[in-house]
């Protein structure tokens, strides 16, 4: 199976795992990127049976309602019943990098108000240690050089990803090379540094539920 079809298949089994939460006043949360693309292009089908979503994104936002899905601020919902994306990277302990579509902030913050959090991937993002995937950073820009040079200290070898622009008005740094043996520590450091608004790490609050893509099926760990 190609990388599209194992993201397509685990698409079509989190619409299977989300469908009993399903009700006139659901409000799911979802995610960004190209696997939570296919699944919101799935939940269309479905959208006369829940009441809406809040977007990790403009560009989640965008695809949502031209699916005819409602989308709602968060500020006006308080908090979700699940949430619903791909990672970069994810470990055993369902600790993830996620951050490559420079969505972190956001993904974060949805995140952290959702009761459930379900991982969907293909089988490629499944790793033993996280940082093979260069972890993003989302940084203030007058702060990106303190940034890096802290980052550095840390054992990073940072490198600003030029020409964009996060959904907050930031930038990103992607520290390469960096090998994480403590995520949930690590994600915490980070965070410490003055100038970083958050950083794809998401180990604190990691996934409940991970789908994930293989030739062999799709496997569900909790
Ligand atoms: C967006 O900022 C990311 O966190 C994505 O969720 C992550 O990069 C996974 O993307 P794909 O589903 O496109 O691999």
């Amino acid at each position: 199976m190609t990388q599209d079809e194992l993201k397509a298949a685990v698409a079509d089994a989190a619409i299977k795992e989300i469908e009993p939460l399903l009700a006139k006043d659901t409000v799911l949360g979802i995610g960004t990127g190209s696997t939570a693309n296919l699944f919101i292009d799935r939940l269309g089908a479905l959208s006369d049976r829940f009441k809406g979503a809040v977007a990790s994104s403009e560009a989640s936002a965008e695809r949502l309602k031209q699916q005819g899905i409602e989308v709602f601020e968060l500020n006006s919902v308080g908090s979700v019943p699940v949430y619903i994306d791909g990672a970069d990277e994810v470990n055993d302990h369902l600790h993830m990098i996620k951050g490559g579509g420079a969505a972190l902030t956001r993904e974060k913050i949805v995140a952290a108000c959702a009761e459930r959090f379900i991982c969907i991937a293909d089988g490629s993002k499944r790793v033993d240690r996280l940082g093979a995937f260069p972890l993003p950073v989302e940084v203030i820009p007058m702060a990106r050089s303190y940034v890096a040079r802290e980052l550095v200290k840390l054992g990073a070898d940072p490198v600003y990803r030029q020409g964009v622009v996060t959904d907050n008005g930031n930038q990103i740094i992607d520290c390469f090379d960096f090998m994480i043996a403590d995520p949930v520590a690590m994600e915490a450091r980070i965070n410490a540094i003055v100038g970083v608004v958050t950083n794809g790490l998401f180990a604190a609050r990691g996934a409940d539920v991970l789908l994930l893509g293989t030739a062999e099926g799709v496997k569900r760990q909790t």
